[in-house]
């Protein structure tokens, strides 16, 4: 079954809060949303293999770890995903960016896919799909269905802010997929936006409307 891993590191909170305020405006959107997805991918690589190697230091030889793992593939879903791209290639340069475009149809809610470019070797890798809001989940769901359907295996799903109906749905048509979120809210509202949430993500990172 899939784990839930809320981030409850008191940086990522302190950021989230001033992510959530309204008064907050495009720019310092991004960049606390780009520091968010910085530390959010310092948590999530924690598990990653290690090897050990022999170097020489200046001193003495000695034996000591390097990454061990398969590549990385970060997938961010369009438009939103893209804002938490730069921070985590912070942290991991090498990644390989893959996109996968969604909306939500306002009306049905239901995602519809407009665009798909993967990494060419996307059985070699290890992804993290990534997306600001997980509300009614039918987005992640699809782009993991997406992934999958093009080779894509070990998959983890990181967010900053979750609905707790999407987060079951997520779980349950893809159990093979941890999640990662920096905050659990408390309810989807009539229409479709989590409460309390942060608004329309992708409206406040690019100041569209
Ligand atoms: C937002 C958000 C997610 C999706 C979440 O995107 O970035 O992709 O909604 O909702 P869901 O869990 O109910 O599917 P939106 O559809 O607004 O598209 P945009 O990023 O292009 O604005
Ligand atoms: N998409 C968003 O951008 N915000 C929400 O609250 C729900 C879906």
């Amino acid at each position: 079954m899939a784990k839930v891993y809320v981030f409850d590191h008191p940086l990522i909170q302190h950021k989230l809060t001033y992510i959530r305020e309204k008064q907050t405006g495009t720019k310092e959107f991004r960049e606390l949303v780009d520091e968010v997805a910085t530390l959010m991918a310092f948590e999530i690589t924690r598990d990653m293999p290690l090897e050990e190697i022999e170097i020489d230091t200046p001193v003495s030889r000695t034996k000591s770890n390097v990454l061990s793992g398969k590549k990385i593939g970060i997938i961010p879903i369009l438009r939103a995903g893209i804002g938490m791209v730069d921070g985590i290639l912070k942290l991991i340069p090498a990644a390989k960016v893959g996109h996968i475009g969604l909306y939500r149809d306002p009306k049905t809610l239901k995602p519809v896919e407009y665009y798909v470019k993967l990494p060419s070797d996307v059985e070699e890798r290890d992804f993290i799909v990534v997306d600001p809001m997980l509300a009614t989940g039918g987005s992640a769901i699809e782009a993991i269905n997406s992934l999958k359907t093009r080779g894509g295996k070990n998959i983890k799903f990181m967010c900053l802010i979750a609905a707790p109906e999407g987060v079951e749905l997520l779980k349950e048509a893809h159990p093979d997929v941890d999640i990662y979120i920096a905050a659990l809210d408390e309810k989807l509202n009539e229409k479709g936006y989590i409460v309390p949430g942060l608004g329309d993500a992708g409206d406040r990172l690019f100041g569209t409307k």
